[in-house]
């Protein structure tokens, strides 16, 4: 371990690392108990690479999208434990917890290194201010650019995410926008800044399906553009599959399998991601997770071990205790005693 920290304990990012998440737990104090919203999550966001990470809802992917921008819900959201070092072009990697969520560094880090889009535009734009006019505070803030140059800049990435006359949408109001022109407005607002890396935290769920291909289309020619990482957060498998290069799959505030696009798909050793992608319909709205009956334990009452054990068709006594996570091969793990070394379960999950 010692060669893979710096000097003042932090990790030391690999020259293709961007953000490097470490055991993050996030708890939530309500009264009904604590709900460990995201419960010792590690993972790691390449340069220019598009991380996917699905889950039903409820399994923790917006806590953890939300912890990369130190921006939980206070006060019953808590940071327990964890660290998130953000790769700059110099110095140390930043460690974005340590910073207050409040903070003049935590607000040059949000817009200017990640940015995220969030699911509904409409309670992400504010009514009262015209698009350009909100383009132009992201731009003016971080940038110090003049009142005309942030106008060119707003009609400029409007035009950049798909918008025609441009010079004119940037008076519009959101109201004055159909549902897609909003959402490309978000995405034009998140990528003002040149952000490296943009969270989308399901940005096209409220979309139809032929604007959801064009926005994810849009997303992706612009991370050539732009040299960004995006973290793709969505229920929608269909959408995993189109855009993404690497899949973690989350379940109950964990996460249960991580590896390629490819070997999620076509090879998924965790018994949860076999039954998604079982239970993927054949017909209507394509790759749309349906949620597992039963599957998703309550937050207060969570079951001794691995959390899907009481749903799977292949636990037995061991699973009583919480499974590590197993590597499968290179990328690839499960977090599964099924694949644990010497384990006799192996082919009975295949
Ligand atoms: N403000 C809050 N107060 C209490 N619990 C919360 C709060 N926000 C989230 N949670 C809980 O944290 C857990 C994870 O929530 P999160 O929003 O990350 O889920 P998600 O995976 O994004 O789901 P979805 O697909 O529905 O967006 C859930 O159990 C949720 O009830
Ligand atoms: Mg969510």
């Amino acid at each position: 371990m010692q060669d893979s920290f710096l000097g003042r304990g932090h990790p030391m990012l690999k020259q293709d690392q961007l953000v490097n998440v470490e055991d993050l737990q996030v708890f939530f104090h309500t009264d009904d108990g604590i709900v460990r919203a995201v419960d010792g999550v590690s993972f790691d966001i390449k340069k220019q690479e598009t991380l996917g990470v699905l889950g039903e809802s409820g399994c923790g992917k917006s806590i953890t999208a939300r912890a990369l921008l130190n921006l939980i819900p206070r006060p019953r959201g808590r940071i327990h434990n964890g660290k998130i070092f953000l790769h700059q072009e110099q110095g140390q990697p930043l460690d974005i917890l340590s910073l207050n969520p409040f903070g003049k560094q935590m607000g040059r880090v949000r817009g200017r290194e990640i940015s995220i889009v969030f699911q509904e535009p409409m309670t992400s734009l504010n009514p009262v201010y015209t698009i350009g006019q909100q383009i132009m505070e992201a731009v003016r803030l971080h940038h110090g650019l003049s009142k005309k140059a942030a106008r060119d800049r707003a009609a400029e990435m409007l035009s950049l995410v798909g918008i025609s006359s441009p010079a004119e949408s940037v008076d519009k109001y959101p109201h004055e926008f159909s549902g897609g022109m909003r959402q490309r407005a978000m995405i034009a607002i998140a990528l003002s800044c040149s952000p490296k890396l943009l969270i989308a935290d399901e940005p096209t769920t409220a979309l139809d399906v032929t604007i959801e291909s064009q926005i994810l289309e849009l997303m992706q020619e612009l991370q050539d553009t732009m040299n960004m990482s995006i973290m793709f957060i969505t229920h929608d498998l269909g959408v995993i599959g189109e855009i993404a290069d690497r899949v973690i799959v989350m379940y109950a505030g964990k996460i249960v399998e991580r590896g390629t696009c490819r070997e999620i798909f076509y090879e998924p050793k965790h018994p949860y991601t076999q039954k998604l992608l079982e239970s993927r319909p054949k017909v209507g709205k394509e790759g749309e997770l349906s949620s597992i009956r039963g599957s998703v334990p309550s937050p207060f009452s969570l079951p001794k071990g691995c959390y899907f054990a009481p749903s799977c068709d292949h636990a037995h006594d061991r699973c009583h205790q919480d499974p590590e996570e197993i590597r499968i091969s290179e990328g690839h793990w499960a977090k599964c005693w099924l694949y644990d070394e010497g384990g006799d379960n192996i082919a009975a999950a295949e």
